[in-house]
């Protein structure tokens, strides 16, 4: 079956999915993204990745490139032309093409979006979660508006690239002091030994992830206690249970931390009750 993507107002086939070599995002990674989840033929939390989509945007002060109603056809579309049920839409909206130039293009120049959606193999994902990830940890070395989804991942990738090579699933960043900021691309949690779930405060030093906030939801209905605070790596070391939250994980469970096992070396009870109760809380929206 041949893989289509959405390229400025066209769905062309991906082996001829292309960008200017003057756009920006190729240039200067100037732009942004959002990345869904899709589970059995819904997007999973459109309304709040569309909502954090706007804020980068204006945070960047780059335009919208259509209307948010355009942008929910084009990713059905997507979807839609890919024969995917469960898997992820991805949107890449960057400032635009124009000759290269740091400062930001005359006014006029259109944003550029690619959208593209690929299959989740959600068995080889139930499996990963049924053992959980082994993670190593890197010191923070990112800017400070990591608040944004920016397509400037760096760092990110250097991260992850570290943890394949010491034979880990991901890494951590983590401030000088010990403080646990994220993962290359998920929000971290903890579990106390009183059953509290702690994650960071989102409002510096994180990206305020979806996965997160609907776990906020998730956790209420549970009747389950959240803290919102910094926690320490040694803290994390000694949790009763850790995981990991993002779109193209949902809730992961997480083993082990720079070699050191959580708890027994299996993951929490707690945590397969988040990843299960997941799906009856968030939004589903139509693709
Ligand atoms: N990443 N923190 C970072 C640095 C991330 O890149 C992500 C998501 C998250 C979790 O956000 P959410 O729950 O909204 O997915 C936190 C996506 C999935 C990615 O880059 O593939």
């Amino acid at each position: 079956m041949p893989r289509i993507a959405y390229v400025n107002g066209r769905y062309v086939p991906h082996r001829e999915a292309m960008v200017h070599v003057e756009d920006r995002g190729y240039q200067f990674a100037d732009g942004v993204y959002e990345v869904c989840e899709i589970s059995r033929g819904f997007i999973v939390d459109m309304t709040r990745h569309l909502d954090r989509l706007d804020r980068s945007l204006r945070e960047l002060q780059i335009a919208w490139p259509m209307s948010r109603k355009a942008l929910h056809i084009a990713m059905s579309e997507v979807i839609h032309r890919n024969l995917v049920r469960d898997g992820l839409v991805y949107l890449q909206v960057t400032r635009g093409v124009a000759p290269r130039d740091h400062a930001f293009p005359a006014p006029g120049v259109r944003p550029s979006i690619v959208i593209t959606a690929k299959r989740l193999d959600t068995v080889a994902g139930a499996k990963r979660a049924a053992t959980g990830l082994d993670v190593i940890t890197v010191p923070e070395n990112r800017w400070e508006r990591v608040d944004i989804k920016t397509v400037g991942l760096l760092p990110n990738v250097l991260a992850r690239q570290k943890a394949k090579s010491a034979g880990a699933h991901d890494a951590w960043f983590v401030d000088p002091d010990g403080t646990v900021k994220e993962g290359a691309s998920s929000n971290v949690w903890i579990v106390t030994k009183d059953n509290v779930l702690v994650t960071r405060q989102a409002e510096t030093g994180i990206l305020r992830g979806i996965t997160r906030t609907t776990v906020f939801d998730v956790a209420r209905k549970l009747e389950l206690k959240i803290e919102e605070r910094n926690f320490s790596l040694d803290e994390a070391k000694a949790a009763k249970e850790v995981f990991m939250t993002s779109a193209t994980t949902v809730v992961m469970p997480v083993v082990s931390i720079d070699g050191h096992s959580v708890a027994n070396g299996h993951p929490g009870a707690t945590t397969l009750l988040l990843r299960e109760a997941f799906f009856d809380v968030a939004e589903r929206s139509p693709a």
